[in-house]
């Protein structure tokens, strides 16, 4: 694995960006796995810049995202479809038809499911997957349990979660209870994984995935048995690494 220890959020952005350029000069056509919650904002800020600049083109790649709140529709703000197109989308040029998002409002979810693990699978897999992570070690909606979850599924959130993720909405009350995500299996056949973390409330989750033993109870943990992770910390998220 390897470790950036960036000085800041803004660092942190700016190199966990440049692994996605490298990715896109390289191939073009590269199947990119993307993240939404604060942490990537400042990523895709800069691949936004970058874009502009005329140094980065979208118009090849794919683009699939991790998870989606179940029953939000696309168009509420909080929904994660919403936040891709406002906060990435609507600022590049990738296609619309080249980008996926588990739809939230399926009648039948589990065929939803079933549907997100064929496109991801059609897609020939993801080349660069992106992750934050969440208070408790969650990576999409992964959620701390007693088995991995290989597939697509819904998944009921853990209350930790809802409490974090409550800021986004007017009141706890609003919080989805339940969300579709890619399994770990999915986010493990990814080819490149970069984690991306900033600040002190995690780093007791960056000790737990990276350096605690592997575990259900911490989803991110898996990653330590993937070969091509680079974490990319502030040093705040990174204070209880041993290095
Ligand atoms: C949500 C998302 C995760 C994300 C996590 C942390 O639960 N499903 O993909 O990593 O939040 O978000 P933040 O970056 O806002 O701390």
């Amino acid at each position: 694995m390897t470790i950036y220890r960036m000085k800041n959020y803004d660092d942190m952005s700016r190199k966990a960006a440049s692994i996605f350029y490298a990715q896109l000069t390289l191939n073009p056509r590269s199947v990119l796995g993307l993240a939404t919650g604060s942490t990537p904002l400042g990523i895709y800020r800069q691949l936004i810049e970058w874009h502009r600049k005329g140094d980065l083109d979208f118009s090849d790649c794919v683009s699939i995202n991790l998870d989606e709140y179940k029953d939000l529709p696309p168009e509420h703000p909080q929904s994660y479809f919403y936040f891709m197109r406002q906060n990435l989308f609507k600022h590049i040029n990738i296609k619309p038809e080249n980008s996926y998002l588990p739809d939230s409002m399926a009648e039948d979810a589990q065929r939803e499911c079933a549907r997100y693990d064929a496109v991801i699978e059609q897609s020939g897999g993801i080349d660069l997957q992106l992750l934050g992570l969440g208070h408790n070690g969650h990576i999409g909606f992964n959620e701390p349990g007693r088995f991995f979850e290989k597939g697509t599924h819904v998944v009921t959130l853990a209350d930790s979660t809802i409490e974090a993720n409550k800021r986004f909405f007017e009141s706890i009350d609003d919080v989805p209870r339940q969300a579709i995500t890619m399994g770990i299996r999915c986010i493990m056949q990814a080819r490149r994984i970069v984690v991306a973390v900033s600040g002190e409330a995690k780093a007791e989750a960056v000790k737990a995935c990276f350096q605690g033993p592997v575990t259900p109870e911490v989803p991110g943990s898996i990653l330590q048995l993937h070969d091509n992770v680079t974490l990319v910390g502030d040093e705040e998220a990174l204070s209880l690494l041993d290095l």
